[in-house]
């Protein structure tokens, strides 16, 4: 009701109505939450490379963390054996160095978007010494610039077992603790973190309760846990992130929300997460918001995004960075995934940069106290 009203009301008529950003707004996002959290965005290539003048003006003013959406991925940035590509990611570390940014790191062991040459080592040796010599060569690059570094990616089932991934089946589960010491080695400022996605559920958050456990015990540097935080409106459940964030915490660690986006299309196929490999054929009904987002929906979206930060500030003291996948609707990798050429609504900017009702209610969470 709140936000029916909101919606109505005259300064955010203007922002509907094409108010040009960044004149609506005194305040942002990261200088709200200066004293609680980072607040971060996942850049493409074309906001590294500054493209576009609104966008990278909403960048700077909103956002004091950055996470490279995809040229940090050992495809790209380590395309063949001997050759690496740093270009890009040079670019994205001197962005956030000129804008006084939190850099993340993303990612150096993942099973996705690994280099071509991978899948034709076979011997446990050769996997050793890929991973050995991209974690040294891509974290020692960047050693003393990146602030955080996402060292291992999705490494768990939903069951919270250990996916099969081509670093467990050649080198055990060892795998993971050889990952954080040799990026402590090459990079001994940035903190560590193990990321992924429904860490926050029940049986893959002990999964990975598991593997901070056994870290731990070893002596092996980790400073946080990053749950993912790829959500929908429909599905949202603020028990099970408040039980993962108090559970992680206790293990003497961070949590950083790393890549949180709120998918407001249907989902049939109750698919939680971002397992890159499932993928759908589209129909009319499954992407229904192609004029635009109904209001009705924009108040849902509103609201649950109110809800998820009143979550974090109660909890602010266990929260390092609460990152958003993406800068706006339109950037989304949500319209292409679990459907392409979907028409999604997960973030705070719409497609003309414009903030939404969501952005308001975030806003507002600090401007009420
Ligand atoms: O760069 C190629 C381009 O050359 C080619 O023409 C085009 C054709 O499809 O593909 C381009 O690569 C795409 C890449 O994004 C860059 O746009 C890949 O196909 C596409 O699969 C890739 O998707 C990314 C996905 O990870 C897989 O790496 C998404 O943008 C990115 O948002 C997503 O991010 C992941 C996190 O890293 C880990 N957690 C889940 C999250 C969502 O899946």
């Amino acid at each position: 009701m709140k936000y029916q009203n909101q919606l109505k009301s005259l300064s955010w008529a203007a922002i509907a109505l094409g108010m040009s950003y960044p004149a609506y707004s005194q305040t942002s996002l990261k200088s709200a939450y200066q004293k609680d959290f980072l607040i971060g965005t996942a850049l493409g290539t074309s906001h590294i490379e500054e493209r576009n003048e609104t966008a990278n003006l909403l960048i700077k003013r909103e956002f004091n963390a950055i996470t490279p959406e995809n040229i940090m991925k050992s495809e790209v940035i380590h395309p063949e054996i001997n050759r690496y590509n740093f270009d890009p990611a040079d670019k994205f570390v001197e962005y956030g160095q000129k804008n006084n940014m939190y850099i993340v790191g993303h990612t150096l062991v993942w099973h996705s978007q690994l280099p071509r040459f991978v899948s034709k080592i076979n011997s446990p040796d050769s996997v050793r010494l890929f991973m050995t010599e991209h974690i040294k060569t891509v974290a020692g690059r960047y050693a003393g610039k990146i602030n955080s570094w996402d060292v291992v990616n999705e490494a768990l089932n939903e069951d919270g077992t250990l996916r099969k991934s081509v670093f467990l089946n050649k080198l055990g589960e060892g795998y993971i603790k050889e990952a954080f010491e040799l990026a402590a080695k090459a990079d001994p400022k940035a903190a560590l973190y193990y990321n992924d996605y429904n860490i926050e559920q029940p049986a893959k958050r002990k999964g990975a309760i598991d593997i901070i456990k056994k870290l731990q015990a070893s002596g092996t540097k980790i400073d946080g846990v990053g749950i993912q935080g790829h959500w929908s409106i429909n599905t949202l459940n603020l028990k099970v992130i408040e039980d993962a964030i108090v559970e992680f915490s206790q293990l003497g660690i961070k949590v950083a929300f790393t890549e949180l986006d709120l998918t407001v299309l249907p989902n049939p196929w109750d698919l939680r997460g971002a397992d890159v490999n499932q993928n759908f054929e589209g129909s009319p009904k499954m992407n229904p918001y192609t004029a635009g987002l109904p209001d009705s929906v924009q108040v849902t979206l509103a609201q649950k995004y109110e809800d998820l930060f009143k979550l974090f500030l109660k909890h602010k003291d266990k929260i390092s960075r609460v990152t958003f996948w993406g800068v706006n609707d339109g950037h989304s990798w949500l319209n292409g995934f679990p459907i392409r050429g979907r028409t999604n609504y997960p973030l705070l900017f719409d497609r003309e940069f414009k903030p939404k009702l969501a952005y308001k209610s975030v806003l507002e969470l600090k401007s009420a106290k």
